[in-house]
């Protein structure tokens, strides 16, 4: 059977290593339909050592003939297009926000719930969001061993995050900063204004931003709340409680969270370590750094300490790459999946 995968958002930072572990992975395709905006059509993208044109999603046929597609292009376009290619006969795996609440449609970390995936009822996927990606490996493996009942976390998220235009403004931030190092000291306002910022809440170079997304009434932001909302669903533990708090911290790649984990049972920091050794993907480490970490596949938990206060309660630090385990990574995981339960 001949197999046509398409990769909506083909041009942005997850959809370069999406075309990247496609290849390097050996997919089982035989066509790559690369999309993205209007403004990205007619352009080529290599791929297997050939030069492929990228197509416009508004292209009236741009999904016909798709086995499985691939969507990283944001929320609005997701919710829009990724109808239009399951009526097509496509299976979608959406990166976005779109549709990862909605209860017709699973959202799986590969290593996690896998078995979520009978759960197909829209021909759409779901792939978590980064953040909640990377502590959901360690909390899984812990859930497992001890009985997870409540999750404090604070992330401190790469500028790849809010794609590439995320990390160009970051580096620009740098650039135009370095000049003044003298003011990073003495006048950290007046610094701020030697640069600018659009895509980041603030200025993101040679500080820390400590509000990701929207405040609701009670001030919590849309991207915390998807540490609760997709963690509870992820690991169907529907009254979990997550206290989360996202900041945004002048990295390129690679997420970090800071998590104090609260089980039914005692847990000890020898025995936290013996249930994450061996979980797929999962690895242990002193000091696992986001950027000694990026472009790396697995996730890493380091600094992991009894409570100071409860028995039943531990801290460590996870780091993920964004961009790969948070994203793409899983993404084609869960595509394998599907070909390999015969899915699409
Ligand atoms: P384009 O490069 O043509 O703008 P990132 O997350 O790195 O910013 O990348 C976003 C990706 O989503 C890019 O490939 C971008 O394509 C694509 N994209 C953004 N908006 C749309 C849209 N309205 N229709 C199709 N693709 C879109």
């Amino acid at each position: 059977m001949s197999r046509t995968v398409a990769v909506v958002g083909a041009t942005g930072a997850v959809g370069r290593e999406l075309r990247r572990l496609l290849e390097i992975r050996s997919f089982p395709l035989d066509e790559i339909r690369l999309i993205a905006s209007e403004r990205s059509a007619g352009t080529a993208l290599a791929f297997k050592g050939s030069e492929i044109t990228v197509h416009a999603l508004t292209e009236p046929d741009v999904f016909d003939g798709v086995d499985i597609a691939l969507f990283s292009a944001g929320g609005t376009t997701s919710k829009q297009y990724a109808p239009k290619a399951v009526d097509a006969g496509a299976t979608v795996v959406d990166n976005s926000s779109a549709w990862r609440m909605d209860a017709d449609v699973p959202l799986i970390v590969a290593e996690v719930n896998p078995d979520a995936l009978a759960g197909v009822r829209k021909g759409i996927v779901a792939n978590p969001n980064c953040t909640t990606m990377v502590a959901m490996l360690p909390l899984k493996a812990l859930h497992d061993a001890f009985g997870l009942e409540q999750v404090i976390a604070t992330s401190y998220q790469a500028a790849g995050g809010a794609g590439q235009k995320g990390i160009d403004e970051l580096i620009s931030q740098a650039r135009d900063l370095i000049e003044h190092s003298d003011l990073l000291i003495s006048d950290g306002a007046r610094a701020m204004e030697a640069t600018s910022h659009e895509v980041h809440a603030s200025v993101l170079a040679f500080n820390a931003v400590p509000r990701i997304g929207t405040p609701d009434e009670r001030g919590y932001t849309d991207e915390e709340m998807k540490l609760q909302n997709e963690s509870r669903k992820i690991l169907g533990l529907l009254d979990l409680e997550v206290v989360p708090t996202c900041v945004r911290v002048p990295v390129v790649v690679g997420h970090a969270v800071q998590v104090r984990a609260r089980f039914a049972e005692k847990v000890t920091a020898d025995s936290a370590r013996e249930a994450m050794s061996g979980f797929p993907g999962l690895l242990l480490d002193e000091l696992p750094t986001p950027l000694a970490w990026a472009g790396r596949n697995e996730t890493v938990v380091g600094r992991v300490r009894e409570d100071l206060i409860d028995p039943h309660a531990l801290n460590f630090w996870v780091v993920g790459d964004n961009l790969l385990k948070g994203a793409a990574l899983n993404t084609v995981q869960i595509a394998e999946l599907l070909v390999e339960r015969g899915t699409a």
